[in-house]
C-alpha cells in the first residue's frame, strides 16, 4: 500500500522545503520535487497537503496516563490518552511505569506493560520511575534496559512516597554511567518543601494557591544543582524534568556552558499559565493548575525566561507532563482535585495537555515569533527521539524513517476548550485560548488515523517501542 502526500511543505529540524512525501506500508521510501506524475501513478492513496505544512508526528516524552495519586488514579487510560494525543498530532507517547517501595523494577514495568499494550492508538515506549533504589533494583536496570526501557525518573521530592535520597541517587547514576541510560529527574528539595508545607497548615492556609507558595523556585533551583553534582560525580547525563523556575533555568545554562551532559525540558503550563492568572484566584478553581513543579510568577519573568531557554537550546524539549484529575466528579473515579478541598497538600498533582501541546507550541513559539518553525520540530519531536532512543526511526521525515506524520493546517484559528478536546478530564488548562495553527491529518506509521476532524484508528493501532541509548552527547 503507497500513500503520497503532495503538495505540502515538508518541516523538519533542519530543513523547509517544498515536497511530495511517498510512504510504502509503515516507511517513508522517498522525498522528492512537488508533482512527480510517477508517483502519483503508483500511489494507492493520495492526500493533498497544498498549503499546508508536512512534519514529523510529535513525540511526547512525559505522561502519566492511569498513574495512581494522592489516592485517586489520572483519568486518561492509556486508550483515551493516546486517542488525545493523536487528535493533538503525537504519534508516540514515553509513558512512566513505575516501581513502588518494596516491590521491583521488573514487576512495575510488567504492570505498565500490561495496561498500556493493545490499548494505544499510538506507539508507545515507557521509562521507569525507581522508587526503590537498592541493590536489587540497580541490577533490575540492565534488564529493563536490553527491554528497551533506557531512562529512569528519580524524585527528590515526595518524601514516603517515590522520595530518594542523595546516596541512592548517585548509586543510580553510578549505574547509568555504566550503562548509558539516562537519569531523569524530578528536582525539588522535598524535605524543605514538606517543612513549608506544614508550616503553611499550622498558619490555616489551606487553598491551592499555598501548593505554589510553599514550592518556591529556590526549592527547584538548589535541587537542580545537587543533581547537577551528583551527575558531575558520577559521570553520568542527566534530564531535568519538568522546569519551571528561572533560577532552576540558570543552574542548567551554567552546567552547559561547562560542557556537561546536561538537558532538560520544560511544558506548556509553564510557558503560557501562571501563578497570578491561574493559582491564585478566589475559591477552588486553582486546584486545576495544581501540579508540581508549580506554575510560576509571571512578574518574576520565568515564563520569558523558558522561552529563551527553549529558543537558546539551553532547553531541548517540550513536554507535557500530562497527569489529568477532573476537576468535578469523574464517572467512574469520582471526585479527584477536589480531594483536596480542604487541605492542598491532598490536591493531586498534574495538569492535562498531552493533546494540547504541538498546537499550542505552534502557536505561542512560531505564530507570536518566538521560535521559527524548524525549532518547533526540534523541541516536539526531534530533540525528543535523539535523547530518548528512537531517532531517526522516530522525530524526523526521512526516507527509512517511520510514516509518523502529521498534515499541519497553519492559517485555522480555533479556540481552545473542553468542548473541543478528548481527553476524558472535564476541563481545559487553556480554556478560551484562540490560536492559530491546528492538526488536519495524522498518520501513524503510515496509517491515516486522524483526518478531517474525524477519528479513523483504533486502540490497538499503537505498538510498544524498545528504544535504543540516548544519542546525543551535548
Ligand atoms: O504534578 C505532576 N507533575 N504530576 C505528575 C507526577 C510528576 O511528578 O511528574
Ligand atoms: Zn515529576
Ligand atoms: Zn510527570
Amino acid at each position: 500500500m503507497k500513500t503520497l502526500i503532495s503538495g505540502g511543505t515538508v518541516i523538519t529540524a533542519i530543513d523547509t522545503v517544498p515536497a511530495d512525501v511517498l510512504i510504502d506500508g509503515e516507511i517513508v521510501i522517498a522525498i522528492g520535487e512537488p508533482g512527480s506524475h510517477e508517483w502519483a501513478e503508483e500511489a494507492d492513496k493520495i492526500i493533498d497537503a497544498t498549503g499546508k505544512y508536512v512534519v514529523p508526528g510529535g513525540i511526547d516524552v512525559h505522561t502519566h496516563m492511569e498513574l495512581p495519586f494522592g489516592g485517586t488514579v489520572a483519568s486518561d487510560t492509556f486508550e483515551s490518552g493516546t486517542r488525545a494525543a493523536a487528535w493533538g498530532g503525537t504519534t508516540t507517547i514515553v509513558d512512566f511505569a513505575v516501581q513502588v517501595k518494596g516491590e521491583s523494577l521488573i514487576g512495575g514495568f510488567d504492570a505498565w506493560m500490561a495496561k498500556a499494550e493493545g490499548n494505544c492508538a499510538i506507539d508507545f515506549g515507557f521509562h521507569m520511575i525507581a522508587g526503590d533504589i537498592n541493590e536489587q533494583s540497580l541490577a533490575d536496570m540492565d534488564v529493563l534496559i536490553e527491554r528497551g526501557c533506557t531512562s529512569f525518573k528519580l524524585f527528590m521530592a515526595y518524601p514516603g512516597v517515590f522520595y530518594s535520597d542523595d546516596g541512592e541517587i548517585l548509586r543510580a547514576m553510578q549505574k547509568a554511567a555504566e550503562t548509558g541510560s539516562l537519569i531523569m529527574m524530578h528536582a525539588e528539595n522535598g524535605m524543605a518543601i514538606d517543612v513549608l508545607r506544614e508550616q503553611a497548615l499550622e498558619r490555616g492556609e489551606t487553598g491551592p494557591v499555598s501548593h505554589g507558595l510553599t514550592r518556591p523556585p529556590l526549592t527547584e533551583s538548589e535541587a537542580t544543582h545537587r543533581a547537577i553534582v551528583l551527575a558531575e560525580i558520577a559521570g553520568a547525563p542527566l534530564y531535568v524534568v519538568h522546569m519551571s523556575a528561572k533560577e532552576a533555568l540558570a543552574e542548567i545554562i551554567e552546567a552547559r556552558d561547562r560542557g556537561l551532559p546536561v538537558f532538560a525540558e520544560t511544558c506548556p503550563q509553564y510557558l503560557f499559565l501562571s501563578h497570578e492568572e491561574h493559582v491564585d484566584v478566589p475559591g477552588f478553581e486553582g486546584a486545576k493548575y495544581v501540579a508540581s513543579t508549580p506554575l510560576r510568577k509571571r512578574a518574576e519573568g520565568h515564563q520569558d525566561a523558558l522561552w529563551m531557554g527553549l529558543a537558546t537550546n539551553d532547553l531541548q524539549v517540550v513536554s507535557t507532563d500530562h497527569c489529568p484529575f477532573c476537576i468535578g466528579e469523574h464517572p467512574l473515579l469520582g471526585i479527584q482535585k477536589k480531594l483536596g478541598l480542604s487541605d492542598f497538600t491532598a490536591i493531586p498533582n498534574g495538569i492535562p495537555g498531552v493533546e494540547d501541546r504541538y498546537q499550542l507550541i505552534y502557536h505561542g513559539g512560531v505564530v507570536e515569533g518566538r521560535i521559527d518553525l524548524n525549532r518547533w520540530i526540534d523541541l516536539c519531536a526531534t530533540s525528543p527521539a535523539k535523547l530518548f532512543g528512537m531517532y531517526p526511526k522516530k522525530g524526523t521525515i526521512a526516507v527509512g524513517s517511520d510514516a509518523d506524520i502529521v498534515v499541519f493546517d497553519p492559517d485555522v484559528e480555533w479556540t481552545m476548550s473542553v468542548t473541543q478536546h478528548h481527553m476524558d478530564v472535564d476541563y481545559s488548562a487553556y480554556e478560551g485560548k484562540d490560536v492559530r495553527g491546528r492538526v488536519e491529518t495524522v498518520l501513524l506509521r503510515g496509517k491515516v488515523i486522524v483526518h478531517d476532524r474525524q477519528y479513523l484508528g483504533k486502540k490497538s493501532d499503537g505498538e510498544y517501542l524498545p528504544r535504543e541509548l540516548m544519542s546525543v552527547r551535548h
